[in-house]
């Protein structure tokens, strides 16, 4: 399986042949200004929730993609007032199967307001339950109890988690998210873009190493095995 990382949240990883795009925000992005958006393919963009640094670029993707967009419905409705003919509704605790495999929404704990200041609904998480490997984008989400169903919906072989603390969980509280997750490896999202966020990279490896955990940290522009 590849992971890509555009910066942020946004990471595409392909499943089962299927190029699924995660909250593409690269071109307000300054750290991500080598990467050019009409250069990214995707036949999924799901969108964990409605702030613009998740959402910026989907219009422009999916609609030169032809991509899905899978949100939240007030999400998902939203992007559909844009002209967005290809999208899935959907909301917390629900899950539906696409040709590459089941996406389970589950609880983030985060505020939802999209660009315009509509509401966006619920926030979400995203588990991606599939014949390669199963792994779990928590989105923005502070740690919450909830975390421990995840292992009973799916055995998760990898967790993509925010660790910028600020906005979502820190480093610490993503530790424990890995241990409620019961995963031994993570990559972190949602960090150093904004002033907010900035984090010492090496601390946060040690960190994770030191509770027996990986932390993956890819560059911006990186694909890598997973
Ligand atoms: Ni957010
Ligand atoms: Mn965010």
């Amino acid at each position: 399986m590849t992971f890509s990382f555009y910066g942020h949240a946004c990471f595409a990883v392909e499943v089962n042949g299927k190029k699924l795009l995660f909250d593409p925000f690269i071109t307000g992005n300054e750290l991500a200004s080598a990467i050019d958006i009409s250069s990214i393919e995707a036949d999924y963009i799901l969108l964990s929730h409605g702030h613009m640094d998740h959402v910026a670029d989907a219009e422009a993707i999916a609609k030169r993609t032809g991509a899905t967009i899978i949100a939240s419905y007030e999400v998902a409705t939203w992007f559909a007032g844009k002209g967005i003919e290809k999208y899935q509704p959907m909301n917390t605790g629900g899950k539906w199967t696409f040709d590459f495999g089941t996406v389970k929404c589950v609880n983030a704990i985060h505020s939802s307001t999209l660009p315009d200041g509509s509401g966006g609904g619920n926030p979400m998480g995203f588990i991606i339950i599939n014949d390669e490997q199963n792994f779990y984008y928590a989105g923005d989400t502070a740690l919450t109890l909830d975390m421990q169903l995840i292992p009973m919906f799916a055995e998760i072989e990898f967790a993509v988690l925010p660790i910028g603390d600020n906005f979502t969980m820190g480093m610490e509280d993503a530790v424990q998210a890995a241990k409620m997750v019961q995963t031994k490896r993570v990559i972190g999202v949602h960090y150093d873009t904004f002033g907010f966020i900035k984090i010492d990279h090496q601390k946060a490896i040690d960190l994770f190493k030191k509770n027996e955990l990986e932390l993956i940290l890819p560059a911006i522009g990186e694909t890598i095995e997973i």
